[in-house]
């Protein structure tokens, strides 16, 4: 009697050469699309947005006896888009002026449109009233103030979107400017200070 044929286990099906054509198709589209991507980005060339105070001062100064600080702030913001392919949309602005960590006056600023590679000078225009400081900051104030410049900071925040050809992209920009010395009596001249961005 002739031993049986052991039943030889049929091999695991594999691909299919149909699947392995549309795997295939997808990488190539991925790597297109990637490509694509590239390509533009590096036309758009995306360089920094730049910030600068250019100006600041503070007005009508006067920290009554019981540590309360009523003052206006005066600032020049430089916002400078060197882009040649992206213009933006300053949708909400919210400005803040700080003194040792104290939030001494916040404020809108007009929503704008700069266009690309264009300079934009914003005024910032804050005020304190009756803003009740603790006796410690209160007491640094008065000494700087003698010396005629108060040293402060000036953060923004705003939303925009960036306009790259037809594409809109929604951010969160945010500036910080200081500490910089700012002249209460204008015997003082102010100076210049760059700002980091957060974008
Ligand atoms: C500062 O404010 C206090 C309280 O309002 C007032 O009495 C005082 O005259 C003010 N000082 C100046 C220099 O305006
Ligand atoms: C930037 O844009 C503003 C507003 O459109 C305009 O007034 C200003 O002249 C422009 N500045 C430059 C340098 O292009």
């Amino acid at each position: 009697m002739a031993n049986p044929v052991p039943a030889q286990r049929a091999p695991r099906p594999r691909h299919s050469p149909l699947v392995r054509c549309i795997a295939m198709v997808l990488l190539a589209l991925i790597v297109v699309v990637g490509l694509a991507v590239l390509i533009t980005w590096a036309s758009v060339n995306p360089k920094k947005l730049k910030y600068s105070i250019e100006q600041g001062s503070i007005s009508r100064y006067n920290l009554t006896n019981n540590n309360h600080l009523n003052a206006n702030f005066h600032f020049v913001l430089r916002a400078n888009n060197p882009n040649k392919r992206i213009s933006i949309y300053y949708d909400r602005i919210k400005a803040t002026v700080w003194y040792e960590d104290h939030k001494l006056s916040i404020n809108d600023v007009r929503p704008f449109y700069q266009r690309r590679r264009n300079v934009t000078y914003v005024d910032l225009n804050l005020m304190a009233i009756q803003e009740p400081l603790y006796g410690t900051v209160a007491r640094d104030l008065r000494m700087e103030k003698d010396s005629g410049t108060v040293n402060l900071d000036v953060k923004i925040r705003s939303k925009i979107r960036l306009k790259v050809g037809v594409f809109k992209i929604h951010r969160h920009l945010k500036i910080m400017c200081g500490t910089m010395k700012v002249p209460v009596s204008s015997s003082k001249e102010f100076q210049r200070v760059l700002c980091d961005v957060d974008l």
